[in-house]
């Protein structure tokens, strides 16, 4: 059965979901609500909310989402629904980004950010939703000294629903940061956390050879430009360096016309490490299984590519041991006849 799979049999096929933004999960009627609630005037009409010129254009908007959350209780509210939309897809297990510059309000309140979304997500998995671990994310237009000011904090903080530093932004418009950050990036592996990196969606494959060589990224988001550069794609593959794709959200960003253009199977074929994403799945109206769906009817997957590219979401998340033993062999038991 190739590219043909049961809405059923994608929602119970184990995966991990390991490039999503906390700031992309508000879909336009969550945004209404929002912005009545905090009396804010919607940008533009709820019909073309999310309609923009780039990314930074919406990036910015993200800036405006965000501080609509004025409240404690709005954080935790917001973390639950979040686990409930990951369940809803049958995620087992999430790496989510957050990016504290777009939370103005917060900005001198970042642990107190992190405790609200930490009640939300642990109330989420003690009623059976999917448990969700923070990836903190600088943003590419900060400077080196914030870069390690918010490094010192996170290391200071040790909290446990923070894995890894990650950085995020318009490398386009930031040009290239790869030096700048280099600092702040060691210092949080040497602390003790992981090291995710958005390179290689608006920057070419240079960004992504950045990444590992400068920022020694574990893993990248994004990274699809690395198949503009042929010793590039052999590196990945090389050293299994995974990349989290977000098919749609490339598509969205003009990267390429069509999936059945987009990269992900040729990188793949070329032994890289990559698993299926969504990004931003409140304004680009995703779901995690939707886009499994898609990629399996576009790149004709078999049941064993299915199963490959599940199990790369789970190896390549921050999970701990115990939660990826326990998903891979769930996925081991899993058929999509069943
Ligand atoms: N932040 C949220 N979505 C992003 C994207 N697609 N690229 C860079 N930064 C982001
Ligand atoms: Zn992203």
């Amino acid at each position: 059965m190739d590219g043909q799979f049961t809405r059923e049999s994608i929602l119970t096929l184990p995966k991990a979901e390991i490039h999503i933004h906390v700031e992309g999960c508000f879909d336009a009627d969550e945004l209404e609500r929002l912005a009545r609630k905090a009396a804010e005037p919607l940008p533009r009409t709820k019909e073309k909310l999310f309609q923009f010129d780039g990314l930074s254009s919406f990036l910015e908007f993200l800036d405006w989402s965000c501080g609509l959350i004025r409240s404690e209780e709005q954080l935790e509210e917001l973390a639950y629904s979040f686990c409930q939309r990951l369940a809803k897809s049958g995620t087992r297990y999430c790496d989510a980004i957050i990016n504290p510059t777009h939370w103005g309000l917060w900005h001198s309140r970042l642990g107190t950010l992190i405790d609200g979304l930490d009640r939300g997500f642990a109330a989420g998995e003690r009623d059976g939703l999917t448990p969700v671990k923070l990836c903190i994310s600088l943003l590419r237009t900060q400077s080196a000294s914030a870069g390690i000011e918010l490094v010192e904090f996170l290391l200071q903080l040790r909290h446990p629903r923070v894995v890894a530093l990650s950085i995020d932004g318009n490398e386009a418009s930031a040009g290239r940061t790869g030096p700048r950050f280099a600092e702040a990036f060691r210092r949080a592996k040497d602390g003790g956390l992981r090291i995710t990196v958005h390179a290689g969606e608006s920057s070419g494959p240079e960004g992504v050879w950045d990444a590992i060589e400068l920022l020694k990224a574990e893993r990248i988001d994004h990274g699809v430009r690395a198949i503009e550069d042929p010793k590039l794609v052999k590196i990945l593959s090389e050293r299994q360096i995974p990349l989290g794709i977000c098919p749609t959200s490339n598509l969205k960003g003009k990267l390429y016309s069509e999936l059945k253009a987009h990269p992900l199977e040729t990188l793949r074929r070329a032994g890289i490490p990559v698993s299926v994403n969504t990004d931003d799945p409140g304004p680009l109206a995703l779901t995690l299984a939707g886009e499994y769906e898609k990629c399996a009817a576009a790149f004709a997957w078999s049941e064993s590519d299915l199963r490959a590219v599940a199990k790369t979401s789970i190896e390549a998340s921050f999970a701990d041991t115990e939660t990826k033993e326990r998903l891979l062999g769930e996925l081991d038991r899993w058929s999509s006849t069943e």
